[in-house]
């Protein structure tokens, strides 16, 4: 299950955590935010962020973009959570979060989706051809593989730690669909 990831980080209850894409949090972010001591939600839709007070009633939520937003954050979090799987934006998945998102990993764990088989994940989302061609563009572009497996994406996120100067001292994986699973990293620097 799902949730059972979170049993992976020692006094969650402790935790103040981010997480970059709310949504309305029914499917992650209501669940993060049972778990830990203090989250703060940030969440572009307006109508969404609303919602927000409903499954994170205590929560701090801020309607904005995440991806400007990381640019110039100075908090710092036990946990960073970018529950996002594509956008329809100009940002397709996290990868344009890097390498801002390392201005606050400090003994920090960082949860985000990796695909299983994105081909199928797109299926379902009905998504078309051009959109295909972006997308698969930017994944070849931030994995440098044209068909990246669950195994490589958990790879590219422990290179990438490495490269901007973390240890990755723990690594979870649990699968949340046939088409994506959650993976949790831990980063010391
Ligand atoms: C997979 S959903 C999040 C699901 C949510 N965490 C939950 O638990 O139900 C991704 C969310 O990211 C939001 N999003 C997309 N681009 C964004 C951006 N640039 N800044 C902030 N939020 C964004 C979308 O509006 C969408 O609600």
């Amino acid at each position: 299950m799902l949730k059972d990831i979170l049993n992976l980080i020692p006094n969650i209850q402790d935790k103040n955590a981010l997480e970059l894409f709310g949504g309305q949090g029914a499917a992650w972010t209501g669940m993060l935010y049972q778990n830990v001591n203090k989250l703060r939600v940030w969440e572009k839709k307006s109508d969404l962020a609303n919602k927000l007070a409903i499954t994170c009633p205590d929560a701090e939520v801020e309607t904005l973009d995440s991806f400007e937003r990381i640019k110039y954050d100075s908090s710092t979090y036990d946990i960073v959570s970018a529950d996002q799987f594509l956008t329809t934006s100009k940002h397709i998945d996290v990868f344009d979060l890097f390498p801002y998102i390392y201005a606050w990993m400090d003994d920090t764990y960082f949860f985000t989706n990796i695909w299983n088989d994105v081909e199928a994940f797109l299926d379902g989302l009905g998504v078309k051809n051009s959109q295909r061609v972006i997308i698969r563009n930017a994944r070849y572009e931030f994995f440098n593989l044209e068909d990246p497996t669950m195994g490589d994406c958990a790879r590219k996120y422990r290179e990438l730690a490495k490269d901007y100067g973390f240890k990755v001292t723990m690594e979870g994986i649990i699968k949340r669909t046939d088409m994506v699973s959650m993976l949790v990293h831990h980063y010391e620097n």
